[in-house]
């Protein structure tokens, strides 16, 4: 399988993705959500893989959905083409997914690892929604996933401040299964998803499914809700002088 934005490949039963844009720290662009849907329908239906490993790189799992793409959208196109709407498909799946994140995870990154059954997080890795520091929100689960996870009071402080929390701060509030040195990520993350993959595959898919229940009624409408404020949010000033401060690299000037 070739891709254009991931490395794709297949270890024992285990589905592995690795984000593959270090230009530009993995930031998610619609080549890659594009990429990772069809890698993931091919692991989904395959029937020699049992569990599927999302990685990054050592310096970044993912940085955010795009600026540079982004900067420049308006409501109601994000409405209408239902903008990064397509994300949402990694929490569908059916089969368990592990993040293995290392650096920045950060915006629509974290939002990624947020969709995933759990994440292993090395020692190095950062979290955080900063987008309310682009003049924006979270678009795709953060604010419905955090609160549910780290409770409302560390979800608010963490989506209205921007600021980021470090992988031992994150493993205390429950955002992650565990945290292992940087140079183990790699192998952990693999026996994990090794070990999940020789269990009974019926009995694995189940125990995710009744998992998931635990909040699915509110969480789709809380999600539906944040969806429609993320497009509007294209309308606004400052949206575009968030990101166009971002692209020009320098600090923005709110109204
Ligand atoms: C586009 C990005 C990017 C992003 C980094 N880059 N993050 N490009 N979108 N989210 C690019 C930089 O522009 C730069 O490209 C290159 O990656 C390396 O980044 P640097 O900034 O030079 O690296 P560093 O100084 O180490 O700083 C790392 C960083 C910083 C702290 C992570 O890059 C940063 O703050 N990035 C933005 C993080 C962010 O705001 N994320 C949320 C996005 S909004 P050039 O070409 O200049 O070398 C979002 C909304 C989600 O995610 C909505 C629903 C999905």
């Amino acid at each position: 399988m070739n891709f254009r934005t991931l490395l794709a490949d297949q270890v024992d039963g285990v589905g592995v993705i690795t984000l593959n844009r270090p230009e530009a720290l993995n930031a998610l662009n619609s080549a890659l959500i594009d990429d990772l849907k069809s890698v993931l329908d091919h692991f989904e239906y395959a029937a020699s893989v049992g569990c599927i490993l999302i990685t990054g790189g050592s310096k970044a799992f993912a940085a955010g959905a795009d600026v540079k793409e982004m900067a420049e959208l308006c409501y109601p196109n994000t409405y209408l083409e239902n903008y990064l709407g397509r994300l949402d498909q990694v929490a569908q799946r059916r089969k368990p997914i592990i993040a293995a994140v290392a650096g920045h995870a950060l915006g629509g990154g974290f939002e990624l690892a947020l969709m995933c059954d759990f994440i292993i997080a090395a020692d190095n890795a950062r979290f955080g929604l900063p987008e309310v520091k682009l003049g924006v929100i979270p678009g795709a689960g953060g604010t419905q996933r955090l609160a549910r996870l780290a409770g409302r009071a560390k979800a608010m402080e963490m989506t209205l401040t921007g600021r980021t929390m470090d992988a031992a701060e994150a493993e205390r509030c429950g955002i992650v299964a565990r945290v292992v040195p940087l140079e183990e990520l790699h192998s952990v993350g693999l026996e994990t998803a090794r070990r999940i993959a020789a269990q009974s595959r019926t009995a694995v898919m189940m125990i995710k499914e009744c998992i998931g229940r635990v909040d699915e009624g509110s969480l789709a409408e809380g999600l539906r809700f944040e969806r429609r404020i993320f497009h509007s949010v294209f309308a606004t000033p400052d949206q575009k002088e968030g990101m166009r401060a971002f692209v020009e690299k320098r600090p923005a000037q709110f109204r």
